[in-house]
């Protein structure tokens, strides 16, 4: 038997035959210990079609440039904004590009330890041999330093404040003291390379209880969930292809079923309807990402078990799952939109959404 694929391959292995023609097209400068010139960079996230460069996150290039002008000086990065709005995302590609990969990350939460961070112990050799270089076990930021490379910092804001502190004179200082060593072993100087990207959710615990100094060692940059709907419906349509593509499906849904998909997130997200009625908005986040996930969903659905074309019906039964997690009460909203907003709409897609709204919870 053949081994299963990966999953999710990393961006750097997605997209490795990009980064390749960018790093053999790129004679602009480079920050130091940049794998690629900034523009090269700023080409491989945004995308350029000289190049045959898709275009990967979908956003103000002027973000972009701010977030790799942070990254090329001695502050870190935070990307802070609502969930699914492709913090991660875009952090993955900034560090893909830069650094050649992403997979320094650290997964921030309220268990996260200083050791997941910084460097732990192989504690039979530490026992056999006392405290060594051999007995060090580099955690990312360790690696990240040694070798000059972006970590990834992944929900910074839900680590415990000391634990966010410890990262206060590695970016000031850009040295890692490794107490339990001496002499030179002891600090660990950071090489040309190595920056911080942080990301934190607006929906959790804040970034106002960061401290001030830590505060002040990052740029923050806010990212926004997409403005426009065609924008996000080309975005909702490329990620399902791609999603469905990898899961052996050949079709994706049609675009007048994702436009109704589209439009619906967009609808109880904003609490308004696009003709300007107000309604009730779900306590559920409902980003481009949770988006995403349902128009691959429905992809699945039609194919694995209906006749591979993909309805509105599919979309209800795809849908409450992700709109009502958190309580009963979003069930009510979501059937309520549906009862008093969709059913009045023209075209097919919307009557057979109407049409299947009793298999709503
Ligand atoms: N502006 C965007 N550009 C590209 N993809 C986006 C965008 N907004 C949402 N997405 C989708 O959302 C997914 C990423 O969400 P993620 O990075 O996990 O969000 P966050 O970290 O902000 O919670 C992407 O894989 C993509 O499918
Ligand atoms: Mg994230």
């Amino acid at each position: 038997m053949t081994p299963a694929k990966p999953q999710r391959p990393p961006a750097e292995v997605t997209w490795a035959d990009e980064l390749a023609r960018l790093a053999a097209a790129d004679d602009a400068p480079r920050p130091p210990g940049w794998r690629l010139s900034a523009k090269a960079v700023r080409a491989f996230v945004l995308g350029d079609p000289t190049l045959g460069v898709e275009a990967k996150f979908v956003g103000q290039p002027a973000l972009v440039e701010r977030a790799m002008v942070a990254l090329a000086t001695n502050r870190g990065l935070l990307l802070v904004g609502e969930p699914g709005t492709a913090k991660s995302w875009l952090s993955e590609l900034l560090a893909a590009a830069i650094s050649g990969g992403s997979r320094l990350v650290v997964q921030g939460s309220a268990a996260t330890t200083d050791d997941q961070i910084k460097y732990a112990w192989n504690y039979a050799l530490l026992l056999a041999e006392g405290p060594s270089h051999r007995a060090l076990v580099p955690a990312p930021l360790y690696v990240a330093m040694r070798d000059g490379l972006v970590v990834r910092f992944e929900e910074i804001t839900r680590c415990p404040l000391e634990v966010q502190d410890g990262l206060l004179s590695v970016l000031s200082e850009r040295v890692l003291a490794v107490p339990e060593l001496s002499g030179e072993a002891a600090m660990l100087d950071a090489r040309e390379g190595f920056n911080v990207i942080a990301t934190a959710n607006t929906r959790d615990r804040g970034v106002n209880e960061m401290s001030a100094a830590l505060k002040r060692r990052f740029v923050f940059e806010t990212v926004f969930p997409i403005p426009d709907l065609p924008t996000e419906l080309a975005l909702v349509r490329r990620e399902a292809a791609r999603l469905l593509a990898r899961a052996g499906v050949p079709t994706v849904p049609g675009d007048d079923v994702l436009e109704v998909l589209v439009t619906t997130f967009r609808e109880l997200r904003a609490g308004e309807t696009a003709d300007g009625h107000a309604l009730d908005r779900p306590s559920t986040v409902l980003s481009t990402a949770e988006a995403v996930s349902v128009a691959h969903a429905v992809g699945v659905r039609a194919h694995f078990l209906g006749d591979g074309v993909a309805t509105a019906a599919d979309l209800v039964e795809c849908l409450s799952g992700t709109v009502v997690k958190e309580s009963g009460d979003d069930a009510d909203r979501l059937r309520r939109y549906v009862d008093r907003h969709v059913r009045e709409r023209p075209g097919r897609h919307w009557e057979a959404f109407y049409a299947a709204r009793h298999r709503l919870p």
